[in-house]
């Protein structure tokens, strides 16, 4: 049984999907933990599914390599097989891929390479893209830069705002995410051969 640990930064939506899907007995991974960079609203959803939470508050460390140290100490903790950022809105410090990749892997609401960083959907809807999409990738020392496990288009209608729009690539996120990491956990997809 793959287990892993989930870091978010806000509502959760796509780490619900994921709890959801590993309730099923016969899903192939469990969620052992869910952490955050502050207190976010998902861990409403671990707390739901019983799964223990923990938070490494950004805004109280002096460096983003001391942020990064104590995050690595709560992985520590869990040992978890994966590492899934779903939402996390803070860039990792080097020595956190360093000691994850290629286990740690991440969600992004865009067809990367278009559109990487923290405005995925905002960025595409200003280039007046007709199309964009979900990707889930391999964390490496790039934004958003790593090797892509799945990607799918999502259409750009023209009346899309940002929150219409992401609502609708959400879904497709979770999707591609659940699949991933089943095919990690079944062995289907082997990340050290991909990074
Ligand atoms: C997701 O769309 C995720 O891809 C995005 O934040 C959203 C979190 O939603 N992450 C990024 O943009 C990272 N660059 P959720 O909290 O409802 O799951």
């Amino acid at each position: 049984m793959l287990t892993v640990a989930v870091l978010i930064s806000g509502t959760g939506s796509n780490l619900r999907a994921l709890l959801d899907a590993a309730a099923d007995p016969s899903f192939p991974a469990r969620i052992v933990v869910v952490g955050a960079d502050r207190q976010a609203d998902g861990f409403a959803h671990a707390e739901h599914y019983g799964i223990p939470t923990f938070m490494v508050p950004f805004r109280e460390f002096e460096s983003r390599e001391d942020w990064g140290d104590e995050l690595l100490a709560q992985l520590d903790v869990w040992q978890p097989d994966l590492v899934v950022l779903s939402g996390l809105m803070r860039l990792l410090p080097a020595a956190v891929v360093d000691a994850w990749a290629p286990r740690l892997i991440n969600t992004h609401p865009a067809y990367l390479p278009e559109f990487p960083g923290a405005h995925g959907v905002r960025d595409a809807l200003a280039a007046g893209a007709t199309e964009t999409g979900a990707s889930v990738i391999v964390v490496d020392g790039g934004v958003d830069t790593g090797p892509i496990l799945a990607q799918e288009r999502v259409p750009v209608l023209p009346a899309d705002t940002e929150h219409t729009l992401h609502d609708r690539i959400k879904p497709v996120e979770r999707r591609l995410l659940i699949d991933v990491v089943r095919r990690v956990a079944t062995g289907d997809l082997d990340l050290t051969a991909i990074a």
